[in-house]
């Protein structure tokens, strides 16, 4: 699946009317014809097509005409300056007045229409839309939403930034959203999330390749892809073949979280899982994770004391090394995260005080030896950036592909639609709900993914394999539990879905 920003789509809509002839104008039949598609599943005989003044209404002038052709009863408002219809939208709005198709503008006689019809089109705003509706549009927004009928969004519902999936305080509440050529930022991340019960990508005859060489590649839950990468297990095979993870964290007020990472790989499938942790917190951690085994550390107030001989026999022997769950935010382990990072050849997935702790210096990352994923929620991200935790949420997309350029490592800026950032590659996951957000859920993905990482999958995959399927345990576990889930009950889902 592919996802564009509204600046990709402008070009991709570019090549396509420039380098490969095809008039704009036939795109936005296209458009519309497709939007018919779904409109005849739907049981209909009279509809309101809502537009604006920009091309998402044109994209609504041309339905209303495809409607009228096709014999339902149409009625078409738009409540914007005429004057300002041009281009394509121009050249249908001026048919629809050859049809003697009335595009009317009162409000009054648009709400006491709303009742009686079965079925509304919104073609207000598209992706050129930003801030706030305000005016008749918002009065009719708020009408729409009241009314209970069935919407279909043409593109994406008017009032959700296509880029960020920002909405303005009023925006269309839609149950299912037909969009073109390929999926908007807006439909997955933030409330444009759930602004549209259903998105439907719609082929508008955009030549693919205009599509594929934006270099926009985007995989979400609509794809089967994430399971797909799963690998089975050859019958004579052993624990040695499924990785040995060290998982290097845990202080005295915070033994809980190395607990629930090591459970988490062994559910993911982990050969081996060694605890690396202050000796202090020995007896806790190891009566609740019996399977584990354990290298148990000197400590200092509290805090995890290694030596740099006992960092390089770790780096020996693992596959993969997790750093910084419950490790505690102490200045002092600043010098074993630079150590790690600059002298291990096996990959690192640093967590929660790990990143803390980088955020001092995050330069250090540059000087890493083996492949680094760094998996911050917005607040541990806004420390390692100095953005704002409300800047980060808006801009996902933008700050994980420019971290992950900056500092070669891979990004996963957890949060409401997980987003995964490598190279070129975007991967965003939009399995997972609001009962996730509880202590320790952010350990149970860390151990997922360095769980993946060492039985051999590449960090990518492991990244895009661990948040899909940290999500889905997530929704089955508040199937059982609601907004009641823990951490623990996550780990229960995992083995569900690594089977084949
Ligand atoms: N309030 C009111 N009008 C706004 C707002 C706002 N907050 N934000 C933007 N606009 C106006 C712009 O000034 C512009 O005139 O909306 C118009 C842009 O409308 P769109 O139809 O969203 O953008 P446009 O670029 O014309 O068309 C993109 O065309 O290809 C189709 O449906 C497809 O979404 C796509 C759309």
């Amino acid at each position: 699946m592919y996802v564009a920003s509204s600046k990709q789509m402008k070009e991709i809509d570019k090549r396509a009317i420039e380098e490969y002839g095809i008039p704009s104008i036939v795109l936005m039949e296209n458009a519309a014809a497709s939007v018919l598609k779904y409109i005849k599943k739907y049981n209909a005989s009279r509809i309101i097509v809502l537009c604006g003044t920009g091309n998402n209404g044109g994209d609504g002038f041309a339905i209303a005409r495809l409607l009228h052709i096709n014999g339902y009863y149409v009625s078409v408002y738009c409540f914007g300056d005429y004057n300002k219809i041009s281009g394509d939208a121009k050249v249908n709005f001026d048919i629809l007045n050859k049809l003697n198709i009335d595009v009317k503008s009162d409000i009054e006689r648009f709400i006491s229409e709303l009742e009686n019809c079965d079925l509304i089109i919104d073609a207000i705003l598209g992706t050129g839309f930003k801030g706030e509706i305000s005016g008749k549009y918002k009065d009719a927004i708020e009408n729409v939403n009241r009314s209970g009928k069935y919407v279909i969004s043409v593109d994406i519902p008017s009032g959700i930034e296509s880029d960020t999936g920002k909405a303005s305080k009023v925006h269309i509440k839609a149950d299912i959203t037909v969009t073109f050529g390929c999926l908007k930022y807006g439909h997955i991340l933030n409330e444009g999330r759930n602004s549209s019960k259903r998105v439907y990508v719609e082929n508008i005859s955009i030549p693919k390749s205009c599509i594929e060489d934006e270099k926009i590649k985007a995989v979400t839950n609509y794809d089967k892809y994430p399971l797909s990468l799963l690998k089975k297990r050859g019958i004579d095979t052993n624990k040695s073949d499924y990785g040995r993870l060290f998982i290097i964290g845990g202080s005295f007020n915070m033994s809980g979280a190395v607990c629930l990472c090591a459970k988490a790989a062994l559910r993911t499938g982990s050969g081996l899982v060694s605890c690396v942790i202050p000796k202090g917190i020995a007896d806790r951690v190891g009566a609740l994770v019996p399977e584990a085994t354990y290298v148990l550390c000197e400590e200092k107030d509290g805090f995890i004391d290694i030596k740099k001989e006992q960092l390089d026999e770790i780096i020996q022997r693992a596959d993969v090394i997790a750093l910084g769950i419950g490790l505690g935010n102490s200045e002092k382990l600043i010098d074993m995260i630079e150590y790690l990072i600059e002298n291990s050849t096996k990959p690192l997935v640093i967590d929660a005080d790990g990143l803390n702790i980088l955020s001092r210096n995050n330069d250090i990352l540059k000087n890493a030896k083996s492949r680094i994923v760094i998996t911050p929620h917005p607040g541990e991200m806004a420390r390692l950036t100095g953005f704002s935790t409300n800047y980060i949420n808006e801009n996902r997309v933008k700050i994980a592909i420019d971290f992950s350029r900056e500092y070669n490592c891979i990004t996963l800026l957890k949060g409401s639609s997980t987003v995964v950032a490598f190279e070129d590659n975007i991967y965003i996951n939009t399995t997972g709900n609001p009962g996730m957000a509880t202590g320790g859920s952010g350990d149970v993905l860390t151990g997922i993914i360095a769980s993946f990482i060492g039985q051999g999958y590449t960090p990518y995959e492991a990244c895009i394999l661990g948040s899909y399927i940290h999500g889905r345990a997530g929704d089955d576990a508040y199937e059982t539990y609601g907004y009641g889930l823990t951490s623990k009950d996550i780990i229960k889902f995992i083995g569900k879905y690594v089977k084949l």
